[in-house]
């Protein structure tokens, strides 16, 4: 399966209730394994969880560290760009030059760079005086 398939697949299971926004993330990691998540909410509204952290969730559980590249899509007017929090959360794992390409269901694609998408990342270099 496509990351793209897997990323609209994932989106039909999301758990959004409250926002009725569903949004559905794939990640491919090196082995070539595609992991894919869906937001969660949930009745107290910040304990919801975003559709980038539950696949990066599932990479991490499946033991994998890195991703070669995303694919975050919803049902909105234009490509729906991560949240600030997922953009940090993709840069854990991976490099700037991954591509994340951001989708409508009715199929326009932007495609960016982790770099483009987090300028002036916080990171491990940061805390070095530490
Ligand atoms: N959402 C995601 O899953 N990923 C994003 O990057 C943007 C927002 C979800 C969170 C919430 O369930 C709904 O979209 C509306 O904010």
């Amino acid at each position: 399966m496509s990351l793209s398939d897997a990323a609209r697949k994932v989106r039909e299971n999301a758990y959004a209730p409250y926002s009725n926004f569903k949004v559905g993330a794939a990640l491919r990691a090196p082995s070539g394994q595609i992991y894919s998540g869906c937001n969660v909410e949930n009745v107290a509204y910040p304990e919801g969880t975003c559709a980038e952290a539950g696949a990066i969730a599932a990479m991490i559980a499946a033991g994998e560290t890195e991703i070669l590249e995303a694919y975050v899509i919803a049902d909105s007017p234009s490509p729906v760009p991560p949240c600030g929090g997922c953009r940090q959360k993709l840069a854990e794992f991976a490099k700037g030059e991954v591509k994340v390409t951001l989708a409508t269901t009715d199929g326009t694609e932007q495609v960016m760079k982790v770099a483009d998408l987090l300028p002036g990342a916080f990171g491990a270099s940061h805390m070095e005086n530490s």
